[in-house]
């Protein structure tokens, strides 16, 4: 198809020719685009061309908010948690959870397991017993064939935990999996796991073909994001009659765990409740330089594992507590990716006082409590709103270019007032005519 915005060999041309061929085709009148792009390039050059490694045809920097949400108290230990997030009012509202918690004596963290899967794919029309019989035949050998791969990960302490045969025929005609159980210590493993899985294979393909003359077909090798024995639950606990919240505590526990019923039941309202929490999640995981990707993908996969989406958080009345906890599971990493490599994320583990892996999914999922506290509590007491838009005032007076002045005025005015564009604007405009 000839089209004048194809470009051939994009990648081979230098930072500075791909803005040109930009400036050329799609932002052929916008030289304040170009500008930005150059805006945002780091002044220190070295640090400059690292960000640039990072990802292929990188032109500039997309910056987003380093925050800090302070007095996390996690298994009685303080943290400052470091979030990375674009949505406005979710660091305050973390850090409002943090030291309403704080006052309840904090959040409980523990965590379950830290296996991750991975999966051969493959199909076959021969006997299932020889398949088996292949395994019990060569799992020791290939352990041994694969140690050059795994022994630097066993002297961190992790591993290949264990493989089996899963027959998966009835689903789909002659589709298997070697299912792996894996272990991979302080890093998040992905490159590892893929590696032992495209090895195991191909040694498997090869000896299967020859011993059994028949070719398995295999057509995936890879790691699952669905990590239900990567699990971390935490829990806080706050006796009922010392809440303070401008209503009565057995009023608002009721409440409190009327909101959590309803997201238990409709899964309408258990995306944006798990939804709230993951705005605490992935702010951590972003800042730490782990894949949110993976960790959204796994966790709204655990909600369904029921076969229904629910909320991934609970509550409960027990002897005179209202009880808050959720399980959720995280496949983090505190060594590997650019967990170590890019420094800001370097500074987030060096806030946090250079957690391991267990460490880091307590403080994550603690975060994501909390922030699913503040959500709730806002929602059954004044609403999302008022929080909400005292924030987004900020992002409104952004977009009007307010002087210094004016900012304070309007914030002021605004404080205790609805906030939406019209009135700020018209204020604004009120204003400036009557100063003219
Ligand atoms: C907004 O980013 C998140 C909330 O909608 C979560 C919730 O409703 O629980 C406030």
């Amino acid at each position: 198809m000839a089209d004048r915005f194809f470009v051939e060999g994009f990648s081979k041309k230098n930072k500075e020719q791909k803005i040109d061929w930009l400036r050329q085709t799609y932002l052929k009148n916008k030289p304040e685009d170009i500008e930005i792009l150059k805006k945002y390039w780091l002044p220190d050059k070295h640090l400059q061309s690292l960000h640039e490694g990072f990802a292929e045809n990188t032109l500039s920097n997309f910056t987003l908010p380093f925050s800090i949400a302070p007095n996390f108290p996690i298994n009685g230990k303080l943290y400052a948690v470091p979030m990375v997030t674009e949505e406005s009012s979710v660091v305050a509202a973390a850090a409002k959870a943090a030291k309403f918690w704080f006052e309840h004596g904090g959040f409980r963290a523990e965590v379950k397991g830290k296996i991750k899967t991975g999966h051969i794919h493959f199909f076959y029309d021969g006997s299932p017993a020889d398949l088996q019989k292949f395994l019990d035949d060569h799992k020791q050998e290939y352990a041994e064939r694969l140690r050059p791969f795994t022994e630097n990960m066993e002297k961190r302490g992790g591993g290949i935990r264990s493989v089996e045969l899963e027959n998966h025929s009835d689903k789909l005609p002659g589709y298997y999996t070697w299912t792996f159980r894996f272990d991979t210590a302080d890093s998040m493993g992905a490159n590892f796991i893929n590696t032992i899985l495209e090895e195991w294979s191909d040694y498997f393909e090869e000896d299967f073909a020859r011993e059994y003359g028949l070719k398995p077909e295999v057509v995936l090798r890879i790691l699952s994001n669905y990590n239900p024995e990567c699990l971390v639950k935490v829990r806080a606990e706050a006796v009922i009659s010392a809440l303070k919240t401008g209503m009565s505590g057995e009023e608002y526990a009721r409440r409190f765990v009327k909101a959590l019923d309803i997201a238990r039941v409709n899964p309408y309202r258990a995306v944006t409740h798990n939804k709230g929490i993951m705005n605490g999640i992935d702010a951590v995981v972003l800042a730490t330089g782990n894949d949110f990707r993976a960790v959204e993908a796994g966790a709204h996969a655990y909600a369904s594992r029921s076969g229904k989406y629910t909320s991934l958080s609970n509550a409960f009345i027990r002897d005179g507590k209202l009880i808050f906890e959720m399980e959720i599971p995280l496949a983090l990493g505190t060594v590997g990716g650019v967990t170590r490599i890019h420094p800001m994320a370097k500074t987030a583990l060096d806030i946090l006082q250079n957690p391991d892996a267990e460490e880091l999914m307590k403080i994550a999922a603690a975060t994501g409590l909390a922030q699913n506290f503040s959500a709730v509590h806002s929602l059954i007491t004044e609403g999302i709103q008022k929080g909400h838009m005292r924030m987004h005032l900020n992002n409104i007076l952004l977009q009007m270019n307010v002087t210094d002045e004016e900012r304070k005025k309007l914030s002021d005015y605004f404080r205790n007032k609805k906030v939406h564009v019209r009135a700020v604007k018209e204020k604004l405009e009120e204003w400036r005519k009557n100063r003219a």
